[in-house]
């Protein structure tokens, strides 16, 4: 099964349970096998999906489309929550306040994920759970009745999960966003690393919350133009408020443009230079092709004489791909357990 919280967060529906709701609001929504039984067995269901990753957010079957839900008045709320603890509270308060009275709230977290935090969070919150568990998950739910809601609980959990200032106020960030409340070891290290003569047009693959290209900013004067491609929306609305704020103190502030993309899908141009720090899981195993496709995507994009800036934990394998993909490949530096590796000309 590939997605066992999603086949559990189905199933007290499918197994008649719960009943089945006219509108339901679908939170970080991802597609798969349990919601797609559920719309071929009740297809009358109008169902609403939030979901700001954008590989999530493509895979959504026709008829869902991802949106951002403010409020409303749902019969049933559905969460998928994430594994960070302040970020996953921040969605237990704002699912309900997207439902109605006596509508079901149901959540499932697979049990590596955290799940026995978040329903007792959950319960917290909202009042007692009803829960099983099933797929190595727990999914739970509850009838909310508004007046058995902890309010002044549900406040602090979305101040909780709100951007606010780290690293000494240089940014805005927000729990759940890569390295969120610091500056990251390994972007710092290729941070130092980039030659201060990088120049023209260049983009910033998985930008974060915008460390690594304020670097570039910071450190690289003729840097007339920079694309910030970024697949997690929360992440790129910070990182549009953090550099738009330092590009406009430079004196010919760069453009700057910003893309919610995929980027295993490739580039919509072809650039002078690339740096990045790329992903290397989804979860929480190490996903090593997801790196690899990003070098051969940055190496697809780059001008003839364009250069690939990365970092990378040493122990990923990305040595063969750089190679099948670059004429030139150097290290600039290798140490505390990272790699931050210059490459070249890439391979037609
Ligand atoms: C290792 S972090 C680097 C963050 C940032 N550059 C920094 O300076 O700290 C990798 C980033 O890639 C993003 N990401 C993951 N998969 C992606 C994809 N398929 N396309 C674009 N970005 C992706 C993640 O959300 C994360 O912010």
């Amino acid at each position: 099964m590939d997605d066992p919280a999603l086949q559990a967060l189905f199933l007290p529906f499918l197994d008649g349970t719960l009943s089945v709701p006219a509108r339901l609001a679908f939170l970080r929504a991802r597609n798969g096998q349990g919601l797609q039984q559920f719309r071929t067995l009740f297809g009358r269901s109008a169902i609403v999906a939030e979901q700001s990753f954008r590989p999530y957010a493509d895979a959504l079957p026709p008829g869902i489309e991802a949106t951002s839900l403010a409020e409303g008045q749902f019969d049933a709320v559905l969460m998928l929550p994430p594994r960070q603890r302040s970020e996953a509270r921040g969605l237990l308060a704002h699912a309900l306040e997207l439902a109605a009275p006596g509508a079901v709230l149901v959540a499932s977290v697979a049990n590596t994920q955290g799940a026995r935090a978040i329903e007792g969070d959950f319960e917290r919150l909202a009042g007692p759970l009803v829960s099983a568990s099933k797929h190595k998950c727990r999914t739970f739910w509850r009838h909310h009745q508004p007046a058995e809601v902890d309010t002044a609980l549900m406040q602090q959990w979305q101040e909780d999960a709100a951007p606010r200032p780290v690293a000494d106020g240089r940014f805005l960030s927000r729990p759940g966003v890569f390295a969120w409340d610091h500056i990251d070891a390994a972007s710092a290290l290729l941070a130092a690393q980039l030659p201060a003569d990088l120049a023209g047009h260049g983009a910033d693959l998985g930008a974060g919350y915008g460390y690594l290209a304020s670097e570039v900013l910071a450190r690289c004067a003729r840097v007339e133009a920079l694309d910030v491609f970024e697949a997690e929306a929360r992440a790129l609305d910070l990182a549009r408020i953090n550099l738009d704020a330092m590009a406009a103190k430079r004196e010919r502030p760069p453009a700057l443009q910003y893309f919610w993309h995929d980027v295993t899908r490739g580039l919509p141009r072809r650039y002078d230079f690339i740096v990045t720090n790329p992903p290397f899981h989804q979860s929480r195993a190490d996903e090593p092709e997801l790196g690899r496709q990003f070098i051969r995507v940055a190496a697809q994009a780059l001008v003839s004489q364009g250069r690939l800036l990365l970092v990378a934990n040493r122990h990923l394998p990305y040595e063969q791909t750089l190679r099948g993909s670059f004429m030139q490949i150097q290290v600039l530096a290798d140490t505390q357990g990272f790699k931050v590796i210059a490459a070249k000309e890439p391979r037609p």
